[in-house]
């Protein structure tokens, strides 16, 4: 079967309503933690992607029972024990840093040696930036090249720490989280700002958690060995797949988009205050709370004088997973954008720095690099005629779908390989393009 899909023409005016899949990071975290709790949980809205089964998978291989029944997952767990480990057990996270890295947390009390293995891709991130803070609770983690293969074992004597997480890293102040909760007394966690779902999700759970934040970091207290009950969640619309929708919208002729029931947690609306700035007029409409997430429809519409940005450097943490995205729409804009301090890119599913600006020279777009730093040369009348071939991009899901949206918007004729890829977070992204007319084969 082809790994490509071809693009000829510019998508044409639409008018519509939408829906995106749930939230990846919250369905990974919601499936990680019904297993940890006594009965049966039921998750609604759970996105159904390969990143999320495999965490399926793998808590099934510790023991845990799921299934699907309607539209929910139930799964059955027993307790903050209930990972019934047997030796020798692999767990594959595929494409996933998110679980391979939060699952470490949770296996820092593993009687049983366990192995994460993943792809390619994620066989060649770090993980030393999870395996260091757990080896300071007692569990025994080993790896060559800080990298997957990682093998860990756990302790029946863990201590609780105080750790100071310097990245900005969810998956990393998450993995300590997940590890505080099996370890007696109170782990101690400054951390710079990141996505907050595992706290929130904690809070809803009625578990002993105190967070506090100043301008830069975020403070967080939690008590351990406490177990509690089984829970409902039904998962809200993930702003990471969205942000596709809303540049697409934003760089077509006439249309307008509202996209239901998205995600808007301040830790993840730095796409929406970036473009907002960039004179997007995004609009939320029926806002709501659902345990402390908070939640709106998105209403976009067509804008042909997008401005440059300056973009503040605190906003990256913050639209982490949506800066390709984000450097096309800089590319359509007047003027010159300037983005900074984007090291953590280079860090993803693939080095999405090195690539977003490849991609951008490869479409006629002026950019300049010193370090980590970028200034895209943005151009209002930005029209592509020509053929254009990508591949060789790590099957990094988002290389993928921001090439489709250029391809949908500027125009020229395209062959974008490795269709593959959206299957780790938003496999229904082609079907909902095609929705809107979009013309892909
Ligand atoms: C995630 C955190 C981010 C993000 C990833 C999902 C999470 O990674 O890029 O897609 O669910 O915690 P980092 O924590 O490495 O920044």
């Amino acid at each position: 079967m082809k790994s490509y899909i071809q693009i000829k023409k510019k998508i044409l005016k639409f008018d519509k309503v939408i829906k995106v899949s749930g939230d990846k990071s919250i369905s990974i975290r919601c499936v990680l933690l019904a297993s940890q709790a006594i009965g049966k949980s039921r998750i609604y809205n759970l996105l159904e992607s390969e990143d999320v089964i495999n965490t399926l998978k793998s808590i099934k291989k510790l023991g845990i029972n799921y299934k699907k029944i309607k539209n929910y997952y139930e799964i059955s767990g027993f307790g903050l024990s209930s990972f019934n480990t047997k030796n020798k057990i692999i767990l594959d996270a595929g494409n996933s840093g998110t679980f391979a890295r939060l699952v470490l947390g949770l296996l820092v009390d593993s009687e049983n040696e366990i192995t994460i293995t993943g792809d390619k891709s994620l066989s060649r991130r770090d993980f030393s930036r999870v395996t260091s803070p757990l080896k300071i609770f007692g569990a025994i983690l080993k790896s060559k090249d800080n990298q997957l293969p990682v093998k860990i074992r756990g302790s029946k004597f863990l201590r609780p720490i105080e750790y100071f997480e310097k990245l900005g890293s969810a998956q990393c102040k998450s993995s300590v989280i997940l590890a505080a909760l099996k370890t007696p007394g109170v782990t101690e966690i400054k951390a710079k700002k990141s996505r907050n779902h595992t706290e929130l999700l904690l809070k809803s759970l009625k578990l002993p958690i105190q967070t506090s934040s100043s301008k830069y970091y975020d403070y967080i207290k939690i008590k351990g060995q406490n177990n509690f009950g089984s829970f409902n969640y039904s998962v809200p619309g993930d702003i990471s797949s969205c942000s596709f929708f809303l540049v697409l919208t934003l760089l077509s002729s006439n249309s307008k988009l509202t996209i239901k029931n998205i995600n808007i947690n301040k830790s993840r609306i730095g796409i929406l205050k970036i473009l907002n700035k960039m004179n997007a007029n995004i609009l939320s409409k029926n806002k709501k709370i659902y345990k402390g997430e908070s939640i709106s429809d998105l209403i976009v519409k067509s804008k042909c004088n997008l401005k440059s940005i300056n973009c503040p450097k605190n906003l990256n943490s913050s639209a982490i997973d949506e800066f390709l995205i984000i450097f096309l729409a800089a590319a359509k804009a007047k003027g010159v954008s300037t983005f900074r301090n984007l090291d953590e890119l280079n860090k993803k599913e693939s080095p999405r720095l090195d690539i977003g600006i490849k991609f951008l020279k490869m479409i006629g777009v002026k950019v300049i690099r010193i370090k980590n730093d970028i200034k895209i040369y943005g151009n209002p009348n930005l029209k592509l005629s020509g053929q254009y071939v990508m591949k060789n991009f790590r099957k990094d899901h988002r290389v993928f779908m921001m090439s489709c949206i250029a391809a949908l918007t500027l125009g020229g004729k395209w062959k974008i390989y490795d269709k593959d890829s959206i299957n780790s977070s938003f496999p229904k992204f082609i079907k909902i393009l095609k929705k809107l007319g979009a013309k892909i084969n």
